[in-house]
């Protein structure tokens, strides 16, 4: 009887401690307030020791936390050096994750510093979400100098053709970027990949305008994405195109440096690529080498269509609009008969300064000509002398109306549009 009466007891006290350290267990979660903050996870933050296990194991207690709306945080103040890192949200409870970006993230300095033999693709990745806020007044610095120096563009010897993305977005969807500032990425700084439902607002990025391949930011195979209220400052295209995207919207931009903004280039060894309903607006592009830009490669398949740029002003760019369906930055192209096809592009209120004399140059494929582009209220000036700038014409069809300037006599005239 005794025995069974303590044996009940000790049962009963085991379950009260054990409901009891349960509930604590969760109280801790929300005490933190739904945070997991990497130092708590043993993030160093001097710019010295490796901190990617210590952001491994803070994502992880994120990703499996109960709480609606866990928040990753990444504090002010200190600055914290990852080797590449992919955070995956596949297996996460919440479709509603913050990664609280405060303080400042760097690359390991050197190429040979990076531990990635196998995947150099990224440096920082996010596959498989849905429900991600990337944001903060933080920074994100890729340390790209010394790659550059490998570049291919500068030293054909002894040059590494891959290197790392900054920061890449794929396989996800409702996915907003933030108020981050990104600096000095090896390759391009930000890539959307397979994605939808994306939008990157007051962004800053930035790397000198000598360094190579450094786009601000690259979309490819995603739809639905939108960027605004950003300044790009690179070595190459403040935003890129690529195949299968469309409904891209793009508006509020200071681009510059810079190689502008543009779509493509597309259909590079025969390949079908496909870019269309893109619709840039109220750009500023300051000494960047092309303003607003379509290139493809001769040979290529499939289209770029439904596209408009409006209301951009140039200062100093060396051509503000251009179609060219030539490209071919490495001097070796041989003309062929199929093109990626153009059609439906409308310019419209461009105003500005050219650097060079030719302000509008449009380049079309001999065999697949460029069909319905469209120009109105164009003002482009050459900068060193004063409204004697010029265009150029190659199998471009389409209408101007009259407030377009330099003329673009290969587009039909027609004031009512
Ligand atoms: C998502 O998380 C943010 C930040 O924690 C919060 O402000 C917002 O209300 C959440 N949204 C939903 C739909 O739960
Ligand atoms: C793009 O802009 C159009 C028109 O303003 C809007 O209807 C559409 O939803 C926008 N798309 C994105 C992805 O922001
Ligand atoms: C993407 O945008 C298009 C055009 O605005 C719209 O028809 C479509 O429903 C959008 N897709 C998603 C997944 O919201
Ligand atoms: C971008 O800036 C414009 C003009 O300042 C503002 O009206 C708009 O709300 C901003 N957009 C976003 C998404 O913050
Ligand atoms: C155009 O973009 C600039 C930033 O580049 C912004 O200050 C301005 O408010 C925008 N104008 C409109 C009409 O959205
Ligand atoms: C580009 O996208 C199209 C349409 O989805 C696809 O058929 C084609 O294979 C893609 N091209 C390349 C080079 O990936
Ligand atoms: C271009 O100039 C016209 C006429 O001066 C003006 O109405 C328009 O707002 C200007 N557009 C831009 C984008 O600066
Ligand atoms: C290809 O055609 C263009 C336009 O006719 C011409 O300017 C260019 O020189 C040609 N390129 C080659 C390699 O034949
Ligand atoms: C020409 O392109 C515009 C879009 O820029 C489109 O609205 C219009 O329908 C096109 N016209 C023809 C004849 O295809």
């Amino acid at each position: 009887m005794a025995t069974s009466k303590i044996l009940l007891l000790l049962l009963l006290i085991q379950c009260i401690v054990f409901i009891g350290s349960s509930r604590q267990l969760k109280n801790t979660n929300i005490n933190i307030d739904n945070t997991f903050n990497v130092i708590n996870f043993g993030a160093i933050g001097d710019g010295q020791k490796d901190d990617s296990k210590m952001f491994k194991h803070a994502w992880d207690a994120a990703c499996d936390s109960s709480a609606p709306s866990p928040t990753f945080l990444v504090p002010r103040g200190k600055t914290y050096l990852l080797q590449p890192l992919t955070f995956n949200g596949k297996h996460c409870n919440s479709n509603n994750i913050t990664l609280q970006v405060d303080g400042r993230i760097i690359a390991p300095t050197k190429p040979s510093a990076w531990d990635c033999e196998t995947n150099c693709n990224h440096w920082i990745g996010f596959e498989n979400f849905d429900g991600l806020h990337i944001q903060g007044p933080g920074t994100i610095n890729g340390q790209g100098d010394k790659w550059w120096k490998l570049s291919c563009k500068d030293n054909e010897k002894s040059c590494q053709h891959r290197k790392p993305t900054g920061f890449m977005i794929g396989h996800s969807k409702n996915v907003d970027i933030k108020g981050l500032t990104f600096e000095d990425s090896p390759q391009m700084h930000i890539a959307f990949e397979s994605s939808t439902l994306i939008h990157a607002t007051e962004l800053t990025i930035r790397a000198p305008g000598h360094s190579p391949n450094t786009e601000g930011i690259h979309i490819q195979r995603s739809t639905n994405v939108s960027i605004d209220n950003s300044t790009i400052q690179t070595g190459d295209d403040c935003i890129s195109i690529g195949n299968e995207s469309k409904y891209i919207n793009i508006s509020n931009i200071e681009c510059g440096p810079g190689h502008g903004i543009s779509i493509g280039s597309l259909g590079i060894m025969g390949k079908t690529e496909e870019v269309e309903f893109v619709h840039v607006r109220n750009v500023t592009f300051h000494g960047t080498t092309n303003g607003v830009r379509i290139k493809t490669w001769q040979g290529g398949h499939g289209h770029a269509r439904n596209i408009k740029f409006e209301d951009i002003t140039s200062h100093s760019s060396t051509r503000p609009i251009v179609i060219d369906q030539y490209y071919c930055p490495h001097k070796q192209c041989k003309n062929q008969t199929s093109a990626v096809e153009i059609s439906n592009i409308a310019y419209a209120n461009i105003n500005g300064t050219s650097h060079k004399e030719i302000a509008v140059q449009l380049s079309c494929s001999e065999s697949v000509p460029g069909k319905n582009i469209t120009m109105k209220d164009i003002n482009l000036i050459y900068e060193k002398h004063k409204d004697k700038t010029s265009s150029y014409c190659l199998n471009a069809r389409g209408l101007r109306n009259g407030r377009v300037h330099p003329s673009v006599s290969c587009l039909q005239e027609e004031d009512n549009f």
